[in-house]
C-alpha cells in the first residue's frame, strides 16, 4: 500500500507492506535510525516518537495508521545540525543517559509530558516515563533532566517539535 506521512517536517512518500510497522518504516524507509526496537512487545519504550503530537510507540503503529499524520523523532527536534533542543541539552548537563539506547524514547517521551504538563512534579515525571526503560542509569538522572528542562521552559521548544515544523 502507499503510505504518505509528514516526518520531521518533510513530506514521506513509500510503497510499503500493509503490516510494515511505523519503527520499521522510520528506520528502513526514511532512514531515521534513532527510533530504537528494544523488544517489540510494547514494553521498553525505546521506539517512541510523537504522533500528531502524541506520543506512541512506533512498533505498536501499523505505517498505515501514520498515513496523512505528522510523526517527529528525535532527528527532528532540534531546530538544526548544530543544534539541540532544550531537553537533549538537559539529558547532557545532567548525566541522563549512558549506552544511550533508551535515550531517543526517553526524550521523545519526555517532551511530550512537557506539551502536556509544563512544569511537571518529580512522580508526575516518573508516572509519565514509566512506559520507558532504562537499563543503565537508575533513572534518577533521567527525572532529574526533565525537572531540569522544564524549569529552563523546554515545553516552549516541544510545542514546535509537536507540530512538525522542522524539516529533517
Ligand atoms: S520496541 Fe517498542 S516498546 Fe520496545
Ligand atoms: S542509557 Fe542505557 S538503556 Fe538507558
Amino acid at each position: 500500500m502507499k503510505v504518505i506521512m509528514t516526518v520531521n517536517g518533510g513530506q514521506i512518500e513509500a510503497e510499503v507492506p500493509d503490516r510494515t510497522l511505523l519503527v520499521d518504516f522510520l528506520r528502513d524507509v526514511a532512514g531515521l535510525t534513532a527510533a530504537n526496537v528494544g523488544c517489540d512487545t510494547s514494553s521498553c519504550g525505546a521506539c517512541t516518537v510523537l504522533l500528531d503530537g502524541q506520543s506512541v510507540k512506533s512498533c505498536t503503529v501499523l505505517s498505515a495508521q501514520a498515513d496523512g499524520r505528522a510523526v517527529v523523532t528525535v532527528e527532528g527536534l532540534a531546530s538544526g545540525p548544530e543544534e539541540m533542543h532544550p531537553m537533549q541539552r538537559a539529558f547532557r548537563a545532567e548525566h541522563a543517559l549512558q549506552c544511550g539506547f533508551c535515550t531517543p524514547g526517553m526524550v521523545m517521551a519526555a517532551v511530550s509530558l512537557l506539551t502536556e504538563n509544563p512544569l511537571p512534579t518529580e512522580d508526575e515525571v516518573r508516572t509519565a516515563l514509566e512506559g520507558n526503560l532504562c537499563r543503565c542509569t537508575g533513572y534518577h538522572n533521567i527525572v532529574r533532566a526533565v525537572l531540569a528542562a522544564a524549569r529552563d521552559g523546554a515545553a516552549a521548544g516541544s510545542d514546535e517539535a509537536v507540530v512538525g515544523r522542522r524539516s529533517a
